[in-house]
């Protein structure tokens, strides 16, 4: 059984105006999937779905075996417990020091023995480098020290898919890389992502399987060396022809 299995899934933002049509994917543990397509291909769209941030028009996600119900706040609970995401703007507290900005939401919403979540919030701050950093206050970050601290505190909820929107694209060129290394250290350890990313050869990296998307739809989906390599659909050989060639 898929981790993540998501079927005929549609979604609108306006009422007979479908960005998402008959989306099918499935997402099994420990595997990284990335989500890669022109702009306005309904990647963050699909994404926002999972969460629950925008509720969808047909289909069905079924997350462990449990379809979810989109429509139900305990059911929206349990997605949302279970999955984080991470977006290009990382929007930390300001007026909260980095270990604050972790522990706070484990500490106030979940009611989590302090002590612990801050010992844990630790271990995630070392994981992506940032040991050091405890005290600071975002403003006294570089902005791919803020987007690490943003994924820090994603994981410190705990959740088992982590969804990544386009977390470095906001990055001067020179700091992706160490946002990029905290994520292979996640993927290392075998935690369950979906990724949205323009960094193709990171893509190609760490992925198991590579979704193209194209108008709201998966155009083709497969291992990173057929999709990069060897694209079996037309309009997945031009978007790679394309992207390949910058
Ligand atoms: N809040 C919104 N209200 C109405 N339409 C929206 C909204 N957000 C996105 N859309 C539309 O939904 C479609 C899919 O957008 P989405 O943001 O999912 O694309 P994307 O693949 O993430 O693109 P990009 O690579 O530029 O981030 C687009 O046609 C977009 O214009
Ligand atoms: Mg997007």
């Amino acid at each position: 059984m898929p981790h993540l299995e998501i079927t005929d899934l549609s979604a609108a933002y306006e009422a007979d105006a479908k960005v998402l049509k008959d989306v099918n994917m499935t997402v099994d543990k420990g595997e990284i999937v990335s989500l890669i397509g022109p702009s306005g291909s309904g990647k963050s769209t699909l994404l926002r779905v999972l969460m629950g941030l925008l509720r969808p028009v047909g289909g069905q996600v079924v997350l462990d075996g449990d379809a979810i119900d989109y429509t139900s706040k305990s059911s929206l609970r349990h997605v949302r417990d279970r999955c984080a995401i991470v977006f290009q703007q990382y929007n930390l507290f300001q007026n909260m020091n980095v270990m604050r900005n972790v522990s706070i939401a484990p500490i106030k919403i979940k009611g989590w023995d302090k002590k612990t979540v801050e010992a844990e919030a630790a271990d995630l701050l070392a994981k992506v480098g940032l040991a050091d950093k405890h005290k600071a206050y975002p403003d006294e970050l570089s902005g791919g020290q803020q987007q690490r601290v943003a994924i820090a505190r994603a994981l410190a909820l705990k959740p088992e898919v982590l969804l990544l929107d386009e977390v470095t694209s906001a990055l001067d060129p020179e700091l992706v890389n160490e946002v990029l290394d905290a994520i292979r250290v996640l993927a290392s350890e075998g935690m369950t992502m979906i990724i949205v990313s323009h960094e193709m050869a990171f893509v190609r990296e760490v992925s198991s399987k590579v979704v193209m998307m194209d108008e709201g739809t998966v155009v083709e989906a497969g291992p990173p060396a057929q999709i990069f390599d060897a694209p079996k659909t037309r309009r997945a050989q031009e978007f790679v022809s394309k992207i390949l060639r910058h």
